[in-house]
């Protein structure tokens, strides 16, 4: 089989990788020259583990290449994918579809054999149904049903994990406006049949709110189980505990109850935010979603004020040493990371911050000025008032504690992501506070 992914992203640059490896032959499609050239070279612009050699591999073997052209691309293709990005739009949070309209245009011209159009993107639903309508205006030739149909295959890839989660789902949602069209995306998914990955075959409206269901449900799950850590600590009880207890109740399922400082990333903000955009102007509203909405943004703010608290309630003048940016670990991606109002918070509190963080110091750069940025962990630490841990990467996980003492002026550590153990922690000697947590008896503390 053949198939074109327009969109060189996250998605779309993983999804054609992983096509590519079940055996199919895939064009990656981008309108960024330089990325194209890198992506030829074999440099991956993203951060993602296994996937410089995956595409070394299929580039190798002939089955994916990349491109500008996406005439070229089209060429006996059975699928084209639309992986474009859907930002949210200025102003109203909706989110903003104009690379997928401009997508649909660009495929129109080029369609001259059966193809299903494909939308991985996540798209608010109906906007398969506005491709088929922009493809339709474009080339009124065609008869409908002919020799395009639309289909919504939403991708639930996660960063860091983006290769075995497109080789092992939990499931792939498919839907199609065609009987010949759901066919041909079997065929594409043929191998995940042989590890019996259940595959949901729908109508193009509930393929694309599925994806948006999903996403908002797993914002509300983090934003339930935080709210409970904050609970926990006022009532003395242990959050993990709690969510250990509750989630091998299967009907709520033990993932996504891992308390921290608010969800971010690419997905979650945007999706919830357009979810509940969609939801008012359909007249329903998804007043759980709004909350989650407000409650995680505020999240971060108070996230901050935690960390001036356990400072001694004044940060001005005060060096706070960071370890970790991103919006999770194993990633270069800053967008949406809590870290960013974390830490600008601090800096308009008057604390000066130094931070490390192992891959996404660059790009944070970018947003987050006047931060210090060091070569390692130790450097952030060094002659810092108290550390605060913002990402879970592993390699905090095991710091050399006798040294992060001597570094710090006094043993004050805030783990916003619970990576260390409070009775441990009060036995080395530090200050230790984390989320949903008792705090350990103070005889403990040295
Ligand atoms: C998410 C979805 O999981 C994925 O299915 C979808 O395709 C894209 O969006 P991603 O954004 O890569 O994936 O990361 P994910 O691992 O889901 O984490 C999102 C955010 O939630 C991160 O900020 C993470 O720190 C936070 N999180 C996650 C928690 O705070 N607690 C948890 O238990 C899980």
């Amino acid at each position: 089989m053949r198939v074109a992914m327009i969109g060189t992203g996250y998605v779309g640059l993983v999804s054609g990788a992983c096509f590519s490896e079940f055996g199919v032959h895939v064009a990656c499609v981008d309108k960024d020259a330089g990325k194209i050239e890198r992506l030829k070279r074999g440099e991956i612009p993203i951060y993602e583990p296994g996937l410089d050699d995956l595409v070394a591999r299929n580039v190798a073997a002939g089955r994916l290449s990349f491109t500008m052209d996406l005439n070229e691309a089209m060429q006996g293709v059975d699928a084209v994918f639309i992986a474009v990005g859907t930002p949210t739009r200025r102003g109203d949070g909706h989110a903003d579809l104009s690379y997928v309209f401009g997508a649909a245009e660009e495929i129109a011209a080029n369609l001259d054999r059966y193809t299903v159009v494909v939308t991985k993107s996540t798209v608010p639903v109906g906007t398969g149904r506005e491709v088929e309508a922009i493809i339709r205006r474009v080339r009124p030739d065609f008869a409908p049903g002919a020799d395009f149909d639309v289909a919504s295959n939403p991708e639930f890839l996660r960063e860091g994990s983006a290769i075995g989660d497109f080789m092992r789902p939990d499931r792939v949602v498919i839907g199609a406006t065609s009987d010949r069209a759901g066919e041909v995306m079997r065929r594409l998914y043929r191998p995940l049949y042989l590890i019996e990955t259940p595959i949901v075959v729908t109508s193009l409206e509930t393929a694309e709110l599925t994806k948006y269901a999903a996403n908002t449900f797993l914002a509300a799950k983090i934003t339930f189980i935080n709210e409970i850590a904050d609970l926990c600590e006022k009532v003395g009880a242990d959050v993990h505990d709690v969510a250990r207890g509750i989630g091998l109740d299967g009907r709520i399922g033990r993932k996504f109850l891992h308390p921290g400082p608010g969800y971010g990333g690419s997905c979650f903000p945007k999706d919830t935010l357009a979810l509940v955009r969609t939801a008012q102007q359909m007249g329903s509203p998804l007043r759980i979603i709004e909350t989650v909405v407000d409650i995680n943004d505020k999240r971060k703010k108070q996230m901050a004020e935690r960390i001036i608290a356990a400072c001694g309630g004044v940060v001005d003048g005060k060096t706070i040493g960071v370890l970790g940016v991103t919006f999770k670990p194993n990633t270069d991606d800053m967008r949406d990371s809590p870290a960013i109002d974390i830490i600008a918070a601090l800096q308009a509190a008057g604390a000066h911050v130094r931070a490390f963080d192992p891959a996404g110091m660059a790009e944070a750069a970018k947003l987050l000025p006047g931060v210090e940025w060091t070569e390692d962990a130790y450097a952030a630490l060094d002659g810092a008032s108290c550390m605060a841990i913002l990402t879970e990467w592993n390699e905090f996980r095991a710091l050399d504690l006798k040294r992060v003492k001597t570094l710090l002026k006094r043993p004050v550590m805030i783990d916003l992501r619970n990576i260390y153990n409070p009775g441990d922690m009060a036995k080395a000697g530090f200050s230790y506070s984390s989320i949903g947590r008792p705090a350990h008896p103070a005889e403990a503390r040295s």
